[in-house]
């Protein structure tokens, strides 16, 4: 049996800075109001046109999580991307990594679980890595929210949060069983699937047909809808269950974590957290204040920044964690 690790990190933003100033031209919100709910001071937002799509941000921070591991793109044994803003409805961009990547026909596989993405997507690399069957596992978050936000007064209470980009990493193998991804926890309630969601298209509801049929100008279906404080309430009481899950799989105490990268959905939810488990502000990574909420990509985007940053160093124990929509939560314990 062997273990698994990550040997390379690599992210992803594009240019365009979108501040709370510039969203309140658009709609009737604040600088005030986001900072203060919130902790976004700005994100990025992909300028239409310029190129960048949610499987070409994944592949910009996928080739420097390769250049950074040392490996040949050509050792990469399978893909696996989590998105909720695929480029196509249909195939995923699991597929379009492998041809823009330029390498031989390895599976890419598609992780649909919105916010958590990147830990179900890990904990997936993780598990083939540790069954032998794969080497090095490419992981990729990565998010293109802007082009389908309500940027009106409507919708401000979900479009103020959301941010593009990109975050990838490469998952190696590691022969030593104490180094590494020690365990990762999955959870997900269905109950309340539509308290965080976007219902159309899709089979269920609303398909394509039914939507041109009706031409409805003032239909909210294709729209994301989050009920913000309900959501906000189930976030503080799971991200702690899973954390402790984590740390009690594996013997841990709180106080040993060098460093938790949570999921970066709102800074109050981070600081509550991080009071809870009596963490230290050198304990616990936050960026949303630059890039607000980019879902699937803002856990291996904060990792990176973080080990750029130095903070994440050899023999550190990282705690990861995340909740969002399905609602879906997870967290993975990795000695470093
Ligand atoms: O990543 C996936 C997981 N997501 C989360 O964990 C998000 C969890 N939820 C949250 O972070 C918070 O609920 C929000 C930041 C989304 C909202 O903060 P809140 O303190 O729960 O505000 P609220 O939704 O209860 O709204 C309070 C008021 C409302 O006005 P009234 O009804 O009190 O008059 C809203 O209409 O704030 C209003 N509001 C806004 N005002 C200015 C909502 N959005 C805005 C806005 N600007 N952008």
């Amino acid at each position: 049996m062997f273990n698994s690790k990550i040997t390379g990190l690599g992210y992803y933003v594009p240019k365009n800075v979108v501040t709370n100033d510039d969203l309140s031209k658009l709609m009737e919100t604040n600088d005030a109001w986001i900072q203060e709910r919130t902790g976004i001071q700005e994100r990025r937002h992909v300028i239409k046109g310029d190129g960048d799509t949610t499987t070409t941000m994944g592949v910009k921070a996928a080739k420097i999580a390769v250049e950074r591991s040392g490996i040949d793109k050509n050792d990469i044994d399978f893909i696996v991307f989590a998105t909720l803003s695929p480029d196509y409805y249909f195939p995923g961009p699991g597929v379009l990594v492998q041809r823009d990547l330029d390498i031989k026909t390895v599976g890419a596989l598609d992780v649909r679980n919105q916010c958590s993405g990147f830990i179900y997507a890990l904990s997936v690399a993780d598990q083939f890595i540790k069954t032998g069957m794969y080497k090095n596992v490419l992981v990729i978050g990565s998010e293109l929210h802007s082009h389908g936000l309500d940027m009106t007064t409507r919708g401000r209470g979900v479009s103020v949060i959301f941010g593009d980009g990109a975050g990838a990493a490469i998952v190696s193998r590691e022969e030593d069983a104490k180094k590494g991804i020690l365990s990762t926890h999955l959870h997900s309630e269905g109950q309340h699937a539509e308290e965080l969601s976007l219902i159309a298209p899709g089979m269920g509801k609303r398909w394509v047909n039914d939507i041109l049929e009706d031409n409805d100008p003032n239909d909210e279906s294709y729209l994301p809808y989050m009920n913000g404080p309900f959501v906000f309430k189930n976030a503080v009481v799971r991200f702690s269950e899973v954390i402790i899950e984590g740390l009690k799989a594996n013997n841990l105490k709180a106080e040993e974590i060098d460093m938790l990268v949570p999921h970066q959905a709102n800074l109050r939810i981070s600081q509550y957290i991080q009071n809870k488990f009596g963490l230290g502000d050198d304990q616990v990574f936050n960026n949303i204040m630059k890039y607000g909420n980019t879902t699937a990509a803002s856990i291996p985007i904060a990792l990176t920044e973080a080990w750029e940053q130095g903070k994440i160093k050899s023999g550190d124990l990282v705690v990861l964690a995340a909740f969002g929509s399905g609602f879906t939560w997870g967290s993975a314990i990795i000695r470093w």
